[in-house]
């Protein structure tokens, strides 16, 4: 007997996203974006004006391109997201609104800055919403990727609300919110 959680774990949200980063250059980052948006069940990512390093070493070490499609749009002109799918971008400016305070759009496209500078302003300029992950200082790329897509999972998937006390829900009420 093992403790490996169910086949529909985790919950799956409803709706989609996409996460992807403009002007990246470092290809650890971009992997390991990648692999964090394949984990959080991402339905594509996506670049815009990546350096070629980049994205030759992130073909290389990342596997999730086996998984989900990466567009590697060479400039913003060239990014067609589908209809209907929200562009939100990540960024620590003043018109972004706190992450803990933000809904998600059920059909969203994130987008991230690169590791040297912010989201240019015709980016920003296409953003029909901006968030900002409350730290002091920017923190690295791939991990604020993380914990948006993180907030996405926790606010729009279906769990079992917190306890009041210092404990875990019960598991009977975890098994009836699952699927
Ligand atoms: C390492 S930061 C870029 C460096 C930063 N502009 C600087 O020079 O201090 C890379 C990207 O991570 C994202 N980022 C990092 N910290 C963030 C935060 N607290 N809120 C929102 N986005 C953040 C943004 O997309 C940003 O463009």
């Amino acid at each position: 007997m093992t403790d490996r959680p169910p086949a529909t774990w985790p919950p799956t949200p409803r709706g989609y996203f996409a996460i992807g980063a403009e002007r990246m250059s470092k290809s650890l980052n971009l992997g390991n974006l990648m692999r964090s948006a394949h984990g959080f069940g991402a339905s594509f990512t996506s670049t815009v004006g990546a350096t070629y390093r980049a994205l030759e070493a992130f073909a290389d070490t990342s596997k999730s391109q086996l998984h989900l499609p990466h567009y590697n749009w060479p400039t913003l002109d060239d990014m067609a997201l589908p209809n209907g799918c929200k562009l939100v971008g990540i960024e620590l400016v003043d018109r972004a609104v706190d992450l803990p305070s933000f809904r998600h759009p059920l059909r969203a496209a994130y987008v991230l800055g690169p590791e040297q500078g912010s989201l240019s302003d015709e980016m920003l300029a296409r953003c029909e919403h901006v968030v900002r992950i409350p730290t002091k200082f920017c923190i690295n790329v791939a991990m604020a990727g993380a914990i948006v897509m993180y907030d996405r999972v926790r606010t729009l998937a279906r769990f079992p609300d917190r306890p009041v006390g210092e404990s875990a829900p019960q598991q009977a009420a975890s098994r009836k919110n699952r699927g």
